[in-house]
């Protein structure tokens, strides 16, 4: 594996093996300074949302890089989400294209549904806005509209994002056009090997957030230490004379799972996708495995976003 390494989606669409994660990213000059750090690192797969408030941002950085020549738009893949309030059938057109203008793009490599749940839609961002939750969700109907998407040009592949399997196999029974990626909470203390299975069983891409298990992130309740911690992933660090965020990336990598890691500084960018030189051997990878902790490692459960959240019928996770 080389830092060209790329995992095949549906349609012949290739994702490269690792991104940046630009969520947390909020002003220009970090997500400028951010986003060439990572290019030089070598990153050209980069990772948005709606909600992130930093699309225009990042359709800034971009298009400098194309006009300068320092990338074309073939080299970049970008993946970017609906919002929570659109995740309505009415609103997908809406919410795509209003990402294609921040972004300055005629297309995405990627548009992903943020979340099973939506919000009522109110003017404004979505941050802000009262958050009271929808209660007439149709994800057959939102499906159809995302097939849309792509027909039209607007983005090469569609996928989901923190969906379960009950939910992944309802679209796939209707759907013309399969996802083509799951993008969920994942790391050595939550893997969720049912539902990776199933997605690799049905050609789908599976992208780990919080691969690191968001070291710093204080928005939620946080049950087990972030693995950096972990004595035994410390000591297969030591054997391999890599850090413990090299040894938790490689070790997603090579279960063909693609994490995004997000970081600001150039120094920890650069030791994150530098996980390609290096194999980490069956035993270590089974010590690893024995890391999993199951559902309560689970960092983010959105139920912070409202009220609604953790009692609706298609909230995704278990318990
Ligand atoms: N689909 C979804 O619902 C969803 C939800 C959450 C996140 N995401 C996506 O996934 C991305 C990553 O997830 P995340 O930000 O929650 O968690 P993460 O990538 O596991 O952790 C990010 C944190 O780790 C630190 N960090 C990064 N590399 C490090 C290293 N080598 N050594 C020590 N610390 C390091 C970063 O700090 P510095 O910046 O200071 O390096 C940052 O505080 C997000 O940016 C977003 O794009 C998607």
């Amino acid at each position: 594996m080389s830092v060209n390494t790329f995992f095949d989606m549906p349609g012949g669409a290739k994702m490269p093996a690792i991104g940046l994660g630009t969520g947390g990213l909020r002003d220009e000059s970090t997500v400028e300074a951010a986003l060439n750090a990572a290019f030089d690192a070598g990153y050209r797969h980069f990772d948005t949302a709606n909600m992130y408030q930093n699309e225009a941002f990042i359709g800034r950085v971009f298009k400098k890089w194309f006009s300068s020549g320092k990338a074309k738009r073939d080299d970049i893949f970008i993946t970017t989400k609906l919002p929570f309030n659109g995740l309505h059938q009415d609103r997908v057109k809406m919410f795509m294209k209003q990402s294609l203008e921040n972004l300055q793009l005629d297309y995405v490599d990627l548009y992903l549904i943020h979340f099973p749940i939506g919000f009522k839609y109110e003017e404004g961002p979505f941050l802000l806005s009262k958050k009271e939750v929808d209660d007439n969700i149709d994800h057959i109907a939102v499906w159809k509209k995302m097939e849309e998407q792509v027909d039209a040009g607007r983005t090469k592949a569609i996928g989901l994002s923190n969906f379960n399997q009950r939910q992944i196999e309802r679209i796939m029974k209707t759907a013309r056009i399969k996802p083509s990626c799951l993008q969920i909470e994942l790391h050595v203390h939550l893997l969720q090997k049912d539902l990776v299975k199933y997605c690799h069983d049905n050609g789908m891409v599976v992208v780990a957030y919080s691969p690191l298990l968001a070291p710093g992130f204080t928005g939620e309740k946080r049950s087990i230490p972030p693995p950096m911690e972990n004595a035994t992933v410390k000591k297969i660090a030591a054997k391999y004379n890599k850090t413990d965020a090299q040894i938790l990336l490689r070790y997603l990598v090579q279960k063909k799972i693609v994490p995004i890691p997000k970081s600001s500084n150039p120094v920890r960018m650069k030791e994150n996708i530098e996980i390609f030189d290096f194999n980490i051997e069956s035993a270590d990878i089974k010590s690893l495995d024995d890391l999993e902790a199951g559902e309560m490692a689970r960092l983010r459960k959105f139920d912070h976003f409202g009220p609604g959240i953790p009692n609706h019928p298609e909230f995704p996770f278990p318990g």
